[in-house]
């Protein structure tokens, strides 16, 4: 009995199954205790596994993410924020709009929970196996830039077309010239009706002709982005100055 249970051990790591080793012990137990099948200890063991494969996965989809933090929803106050729709958050987390190839707009002032939503969508994206890119709207502009400046734009461009969501943080906290526009214009085109982007801003839709220095071309933009979105306005307070308003209050 010991030789076969030693040689099922060495078959194991042969196999490199380390979880079902650590397992092996309680598995026999619970199987022996329970009068449990052979087929139900196996599927037992294996489960341990799967579920340890399973963690890892997600941990490196979350981690090729590049999110800011890993807050999620249940994270997010919404009773300091009455003017989020709560369940409407809560549906964009079970991905539907991801299927659809809808893009998700936040908009507001600093502080109301922007980037702390966009992130906990991405995170339950990206758990659920979507590839999933989070990027500051600045950083992707200067990664496009530097792509044109080396010759290799057009790869740049399916790069980030290629994520299922993209997350694009901070559109309009930086003015954006003439040529930038355009290459945000052209990533925004080639996702357009392909696949899910997420926004946060800070500026009003009638107000970006401003940001891009060229109403045509903010017009091309908006048209694309706006034809399937959801635009989530958000009118609160800021969550970073809450403390203080308490004590002002006080
Ligand atoms: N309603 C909320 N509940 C819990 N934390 C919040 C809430 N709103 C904002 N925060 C936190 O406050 C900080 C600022 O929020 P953030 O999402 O970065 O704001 P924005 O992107 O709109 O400027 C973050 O640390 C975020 O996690
Ligand atoms: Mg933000």
């Amino acid at each position: 009995m010991t030789s076969t249970y030693t040689g099922l051990i060495k078959n194991l790591e042969y196999l490199k199954l380390k979880q079902m080793i650590t397992h092996l012990d309680d598995v026999i137990d619970f199987i022996n205790t329970n009068n449990l099948s052979f087929v139900d200890g196996l599927t037992k063991l294996t489960a341990h596994e799967i579920d340890f494969k399973e963690a890892n996965m997600i941990r490196s989809m979350v981690k090729v993410g590049a999110f800011p933090h890993t807050k999620e929803i249940k994270d997010f106050d919404f009773d300091f924020q009455p003017s989020i729709n709560q369940q409407q958050i809560l549906d964009f987390t079970t991905l539907r709009f991801i299927e659809a190839q809808e893009n998700l707009v936040f908009l507001g002032p600093s502080g109301v929970g922007k980037t702390h939503l966009a992130t906990s969508i991405g995170i339950a994206a990206a758990k659920k196996r979507y590839s999933t890119y989070f990027i500051k709207c600045h950083d992707l502009l200067q990664q496009l830039k530097k792509a044109r400046l080396e010759n290799r734009l057009d790869a740049r461009l399916k790069h980030f077309t290629k994520y299922k969501l993209l997350i694009i943080d901070e559109l309009g906290y930086l003015p954006i010239n003439k040529d930038d526009s355009k290459l945000f214009f052209q990533l925004i085109d080639m996702r357009y009706e392909k696949k899910s982007t997420i926004l946060t801003t800070n500026i009003n839709f009638n107000n970006w002709d401003e940001v891009f220095y060229d109403a045509v071309i903010a017009n091309a933009i908006l048209d694309r982005i706006l034809h399937h979105a959801h635009i989530i306005s958000i009118s609160g307070k800021s969550y970073r100055l809450k403390d203080h308003f308490k004590k002002e209050g006080e």
